[in-house]
């Protein structure tokens, strides 16, 4: 069945929609109630700072952005400026209080650009480079999404076993909502770039290029410390039992629109490569905060 063509007006239309239904969440609308804490800690901890960082991150992303992206559209803008920042940033703090009230030190966040980003940045103001930064910048989000949208289904999942409900339903309910919608933009913009045949085929080429030699999970940030963290939170999660249906979640999306489903391409290899390296880090190394 053919797919309904993508415009920019629909996508505008998905983002205010957004915007009007899922205000940022505020700290007053969670219920921080904890049964016990430290049976929490000593099974989520991990977890949950992992989330708290990442989530926190966020105004690096923007700054990556706007390296990546100096003529960066309205409609782009507007989503990661006055939608999504300020939604992500939320959920940021909420979390980082539970850490807190877990009895935990609030999250470090890492706010350096990589070189890589930085040397794309350099190159950026080429339209055709850019381009390709657009691409890969929604195609990203995506796989970074659907990592949210698992994790916090699973992580709901683990609360309400330990009989948490206040914080599964106040604090993970409300932020895991969000996400989904934050998935759709990426997908709908990333879809539409294929559909338009945007990218000619030596910016696809560069493109596969450029995802399968530089790619890292989220929060990772080519520091193996967070690396052995991702791996706890795979671990933490029970996702590390079914790591290619994960890469599968994950990375659909982007084995259709960057390899056209290749050789009957599931998701690309590098995502499942990424998880069981991770996974690997931590049962080596072991993670523990102090190390970061
Ligand atoms: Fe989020
Ligand atoms: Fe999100």
């Amino acid at each position: 069945m053919a797919r309904a063509t993508i415009t920019s007006a629909a996508i505008m239309q998905h983002v205010l929609i957004l915007q009007d239904e899922h205000p940022p969440i505020r700290l007053d609308s969670v219920d921080r109630t904890i049964l016990e804490p430290v049976v929490v800690r000593e099974r989520l901890a991990p977890v949950i700072d992992y989330l708290a960082r990442v989530e926190l991150e966020v105004d690096r992303n923007v700054l990556e952005l706007l390296t990546l992206l100096p003529g960066v559209s309205e409609l782009d803008r507007y989503f990661y400026q006055d939608v999504w920042q300020p939604q992500e940033i939320a959920h940021g703090l909420i979390l980082d209080r539970l850490q807190v009230d877990l009895g935990l030190p609030p999250a470090e966040v890492f706010l350096g650009i990589p070189m890589r980003m930085k040397l794309l940045g350099a190159l950026a103001h080429l339209p055709a480079v850019q381009e390709i930064s657009r691409f890969l910048y929604y195609l990203t989000g995506a796989a970074t999404e659907k990592q949210a949208v698992v994790a916090y289904s699973r992580l709901t999942t683990q609360l309400d076993r330990l009989g948490e409900t206040a914080i599964s339903r106040t604090v993970i309910g409300q932020i895991k909502r969000q996400e989904p919608g934050h998935y759709a933009f990426y997908q709908m913009s990333a879809t539409q770039m294929v559909q338009d045949e945007v990218l000619a085929p030596w910016q696809m080429f560069l493109a596969r290029v450029l995802r399968e030699k530089g790619f890292a999970l989220v929060g990772t940030n080519y520091v193996p410390e967070y690396q052995a963290q991702l791996g706890a939170v795979l671990v933490g999660l029970e996702l590390d039992l079914e790591l290619e249906r994960y890469a599968k979640d994950m990375g659909r999306l982007e084995a259709r629109l960057l390899w056209a489903n290749r050789n009957g391409m599931a998701f690309p290899p590098y995502f499942l490569e990424a998880l069981r390296q991770s996974v690997d880090m931590y049962r080596e190394k072991g993670f523990s905060r102090q190390a970061v």
